[in-house]
């Protein structure tokens, strides 16, 4: 909808109304056909071309039908206003055609957003709805349910700086949510995101999944889904996740990383602060089909996931052989209820189902150190406060598990914390011995 104050002074072509504000920012609303059959992606794209540099972009409350790759990387100084939805089509070999390189472990999307100074708001009514059920019936039949080539992302934020995102929802995504890459300085706030099938369980929906990016601020997200409900990986430093509800899925997780023979990685200065993690478990999933899978497992408040010095196979279900660090992670006031594992857990021997063998577990170069994790509450299913399968090349150090307050159903507290190569442990003092195996969840 234009709002009053905007006086309207062209109406261009059928595919959107085009209108001059009275602040000399150029106008664009966005039309779409209002029918599945019709493709709104040409419209959209040229509402973006008029309006997208030093413009306003609107969306009205009406359903805008994606059919097609949509690549908008070249934003500046603009105003996206999303008060309809978006939905994506599920065309699915379209998609495995024509879906777009992310520029990290093989990975694929089907809408790029990038430029400076970009300005999305959803106003909480906003949404981008993947359709994903069809996804979801089609993974469970292939081999690699994890990742299968050019399965799409919803959305990427590829090379965005200076920019943010308020209010947007995002249902059912095709696989991860949003992939952000080379991005810099980005607050994305009050974003809502379930990706809960509704007749097969999803896989592979994550949240968000940060590479090569700094200072990005997740605020006030709630993530429904079954897998990493935010991950962190190769090169993201400066990042911030407050205030957040995450459900259902694997928590928080860095990595996977260390999956590149000799290429050097980090994750760094990562503050992780009031999060509140409650696992309501959806009734879609067959249990016996979750254990063959490695998502929905087990629910983890906070994980970290590296490959080991061995390279079996290639990205995305393959790789390792990394070097790097991750170090300065700030994890603070975490509520939980019903875990059902532990609540933090580093395994340096990450292998995902359908992929190669593991190789040694302890041999890892890539190093675990300075993690402070303070003020941790609730109730778990799991005994373990900590499982900590490091690296015997390059071990945990720096490691700080203080005030935790975990208890069992019959209010016991749960006060394990398992060790393989953790030096010098903080707050806290080993209890066992970790189990050494090959995982994709944190634990073996
Ligand atoms: C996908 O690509 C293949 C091979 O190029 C082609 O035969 C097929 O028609 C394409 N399918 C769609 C739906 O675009
Ligand atoms: C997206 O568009 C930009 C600018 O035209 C181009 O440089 C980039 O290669 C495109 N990305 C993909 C994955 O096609
Ligand atoms: C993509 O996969 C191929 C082989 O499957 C591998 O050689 C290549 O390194 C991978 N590229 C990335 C960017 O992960
Ligand atoms: C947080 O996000 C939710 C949408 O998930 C929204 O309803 C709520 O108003 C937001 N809270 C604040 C304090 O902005
Ligand atoms: C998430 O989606 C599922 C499947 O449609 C639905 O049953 C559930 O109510 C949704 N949850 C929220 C909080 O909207
Ligand atoms: C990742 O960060 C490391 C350490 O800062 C740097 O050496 C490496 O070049 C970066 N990799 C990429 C692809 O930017
Ligand atoms: C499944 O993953 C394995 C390990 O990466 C790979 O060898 C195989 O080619 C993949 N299969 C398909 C259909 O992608
Ligand atoms: C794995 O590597 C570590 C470090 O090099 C070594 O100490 C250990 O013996 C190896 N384990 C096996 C089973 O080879
Ligand atoms: C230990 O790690 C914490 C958390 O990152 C950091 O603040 C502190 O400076 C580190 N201490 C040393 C001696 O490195
Ligand atoms: C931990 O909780 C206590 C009591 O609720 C509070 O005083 C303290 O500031 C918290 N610590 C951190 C690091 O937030
Ligand atoms: C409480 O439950 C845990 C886990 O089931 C069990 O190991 C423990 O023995 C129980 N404690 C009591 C006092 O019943």
């Amino acid at each position: 909808m234009v709002p009053s104050f905007i006086a309207i002074v062209a109406i261009v072509a059928c595919a959107f109304s085009f209108v001059e504000a009275n602040l000399h920012r150029k106008s664009c609303v966005v039309k779409g056909g209002q029918s599945k059959e019709i493709d709104d992606a040409p419209a959209i794209l040229h509402a973006f071309k008029e309006c997208g540099q030093h413009g306003r972009v609107l969306f009205e409350p009406q359903t805008y039908y994606v059919n097609s790759v949509m690549n908008v990387s070249w934003l500046k100084d603009v105003d996206i206003e999303i008060h309809g939805t978006l939905e994506w089509s599920t065309d699915i070999m379209y998609w495995l055609n024509n879906s777009m390189d992310v520029g990290y472990q093989n990975q694929s999307t089907a809408f790029i957003i990038g430029g400076d100074n970009v300005r999305i708001n959803g106003f909480g009514t906003g949404t981008f709805n993947g359709n994903g059920d069809d996804w979801y019936k089609w993974i469970r039949q292939q081999e690699n349910t994890s990742n299968y080539p050019d399965r799409p992302h919803a959305l990427t934020l590829s090379r965005l700086t200076n920019s943010a995102i308020h209010g947007l929802r995002f249902l059912r995504s095709q696989m991860w949510t949003m992939s952000i890459i080379h991005s810099h300085n980005v607050v994305l706030d009050s974003i809502f995101v379930n990706n809960t099938g509704n007749s097969a369980q999803s896989s592979n929906t994550d949240g968000a999944d940060t590479i090569y990016s700094s200072h990005v601020v997740f605020n006030n997200w709630t993530v429904y889904n079954g897998d990493d409900s935010i991950s962190l990986k190769a090169n993201s430093t400066d990042i911030t996740i407050s205030n957040c509800k995450l459900r259902n899925g694997l928590g928080i997780a860095i990595g996977s990383i260390g999956q590149y023979k000799g290429q050097f990685e980090t994750v760094d200065r990562v503050s992780i602060n009031n999060i509140d993690y409650e696992n309501t478990l959806h009734a879609v999933s067959d249990p016996n089909d979750a254990l063959k899978e490695h998502m929905l497992i087990m629910n983890i408040q906070f994980y970290v996931k590296t490959w080991t010095d061995d390279q079996n196979g290639y990205p995305p279900n393959g790789g390792g052989g990394g070097l790097g660090y991750l170090s300065g992670v700030e994890v603070t006031n975490l509520k939980a209820t019903g875990l059902r594992g532990a609540a933090f857990a580093v395994s340096q021997c990450t292998r995902f189902s359908g992929a190669p063998g593991v190789g040694n577990c302890t041999n890892s170069q890539f190093q675990i150190k300075d993690v402070a994790i303070q003020n941790l509450s609730g109730t778990t299913k799991s005994t373990r406060v900590a499982s900590l399968q490091c690296s015997a090349i390059a071990p945990c150090t720096n490691v700080t598990i203080a005030n935790v307050d975990l208890h069992l159903a019959n209010n016991t507290e749960a006060n394990s914390y398992l060790c393989g190569n953790v030096i010098n442990p903080m707050g806290f003092m080993c209890t066992g011995d970790v189990c050494v195996g090959g995982s994709a969840t944190g634990e073996c």
